[in-house]
């Protein structure tokens, strides 16, 4: 599973990708908005710092602009992927941007039958928002599931399903035991993987035990022989 961080902030993503963890990113206008930067200045950093795709996303409504702003996104860094919404002028400029070999995430989606017309449009990722829907009491999980059995239907299918509005790990481990190709997390959440109780108490005791051998592994000579000569 491909782990993208979602987020605008330049310094939560340098931080994360020195983990060797994060294969992408993803922003969206709201993102942009929260980073108080200029669009193409923080999305040509963003490129710099992780080689995978980043998702830029195309503000317009229409079509023609809409292509026109996907053209010029894309033309920041070989690796930016335009994002687009679920729209029928949307999906016209996902078609025409992946047949001109760039790459498109289709977000906003909130239904099958939606996915199934991003795949349609040739699609490289289909973005639905699981915690959106969670939050009108619908189940979002059950969007992935839905997507992810229609699409292993289809071969001809190359979309990826990109799950996102993640909000805690439990969302990330469902959307991993279904399949889904990514997962874009805000960095918290990717944090929040890390921890269990267990391994900081475990940490703690094999330390304390450690502690009382006087050892030292990159200066074993000088702990273990006096240690051996007591
Ligand atoms: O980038 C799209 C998505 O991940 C937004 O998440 O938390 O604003 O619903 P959220």
């Amino acid at each position: 599973m491909k782990f993208f961080i979602d987020t605008a902030d330049t310094k939560d993503i340098r931080e994360l990708a020195a983990t060797g963890l994060l294969d992408g990113v993803t922003t969206n206008p709201t993102l942009i908005a929260k980073s108080g930067r200029k669009m193409l200045d923080v999305i040509a950093e963003i490129c710099d710092i992780v080689p995978g795709p980043v998702s830029a996303e195309a503000v317009s409504t229409d079509h023609a602009t809409m292509l026109a702003e996907g053209r010029k996104l894309a033309a920041i860094a070989p690796n930016v992927t335009v994002k687009v919404p679920l729209t029928p002028d949307g999906l016209k400029t996902c078609k025409v941007l992946t047949d001109e070999g760039r790459q498109v995430n289709v977000t906003l989606c909130f239904s099958a039958g939606q996915a199934i017309l991003a795949a349609k449009a040739g699609a490289t990722f289909i973005s639905p928002f699981v915690g959106r829907l969670d939050d009108i009491s619908q189940d979002g999980m059950q969007l992935i599931a839905d997507i992810c059995q229609i699409y292993k239907q289809y071969p001809a299918f190359k979309t990826e399903v990109l799950v996102a509005s993640i909000r805690h790990p439990v969302h990330l481990i469902a959307a991993a035991k279904l399949g889904a190709h990514v997962a874009t997390l805000p960095g918290s959440v990717i944090r929040q993987l890390y921890q269990h109780p267990l391994t900081d108490k475990g940490l703690a005791s094999f330390l304390a035990d450690w502690a009382k051998t006087g050892q030292s592994i990159l200066d074993d000579d000088k702990a273990g022989k006096s240690a051996a000569a007591e």
